[in-house]
């Protein structure tokens, strides 16, 4: 959780880690991460956490897909599977060229990247994905992106038997289970404990999964399908 002095504290995905420090990838979309963006060298931002859980690394070789604002969760998680050998495709989601961050980073870490400009249905990533996961013996699938995006994947996953993970965005304000924000239907439970990270099985359980998600008051938002 990002905590911005005077402003907001808002959750963000750490990017990538090295010894002494860590990334954000952050997409200016609002008013929040527009005074993020004015930040200069010195100027205070504190944050809480790391909160919720993460990937669980399974299996040698790995297809993992980032699009919009999940992009970092991903990244990061490339990032591990390749300190630990793993062989990783990467399907970078974005809806323009200036969109594509992080492709010769991935490169230089040796993964493999594909990326496609999306159209309003995610129907390219998606074309994308299907074919990789037909010409590959993928061990495991991790994703964080547009939901209608995910929820073809878990679908795709739990077909083929493909052990999946992905991480789902919620209205977070506390990151810490009090304010109940971010609780999901039917289960009631906090997405920013029980996840963002959730299991293919789990987010089947998810009711509102693909559906629609909550506002910063509560009210239901649905996804245009
Ligand atoms: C677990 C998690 C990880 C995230 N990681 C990243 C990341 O790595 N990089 C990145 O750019 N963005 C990330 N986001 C989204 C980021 O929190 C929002 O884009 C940001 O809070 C927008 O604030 P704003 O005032 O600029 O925009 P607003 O105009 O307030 O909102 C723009 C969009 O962001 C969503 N949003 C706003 N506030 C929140 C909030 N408190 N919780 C969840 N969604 C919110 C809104 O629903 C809306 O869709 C993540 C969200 C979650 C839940
Ligand atoms: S963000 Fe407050 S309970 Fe999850």
């Amino acid at each position: 959780m990002l905590w911005l002095p005077g402003v907001d504290l808002k959750p963000f995905s750490v990017a990538w880690q090295s010894k002494k420090q860590f990334g954000l990838a952050v997409i200016k979309v609002g008013p929040y991460t527009t005074e993020l963006f004015k930040i200069k060298t010195g100027e205070r931002l504190g944050f809480n956490g790391p909160y919720g859980n993460g990937y669980n690394l399974q299996g040698k070789k790995l297809l993992l897909i980032g699009g919009g604002s999940g992009l970092a969760s991903v990244t990061f998680l490339a990032q591990a599977a390749r300190e630990q050998g793993l062989a990783v495709d990467f399907v970078l989601a974005a809806k323009t060229a200036d969109k594509i961050i992080y492709q010769s980073w991935l490169e230089k870490l040796g993964v493999k990247v594909y990326h496609r400009f999306q159209n309003q249905k995610y129907e390219r990533a998606w074309q994308l994905i299907e074919d990789l996961a037909e010409q590959n013996n993928y061990d495991a699938i991790y994703a964080c992106g547009p939901e209608l995006l995910l929820e073809k994947i878990v679908d795709l996953a739990l077909l083929k038997k493909i052990f999946c993970e992905i991480s789902i965005e919620r209205y977070m304000k506390c990151g810490i289970g009090i304010c109940g924000s971010c609780a999901i239907d039917p289960l009631g439970i906090c997405l920013c404990q029980a996840g963002p990270v959730v299991s293919a099985e789990f987010a089947k359980k998810i009711t509102e999964f693909g559906k629609f998600e909550r506002l910063a008051s509560g009210e239901k938002h649905y996804f245009k399908k």
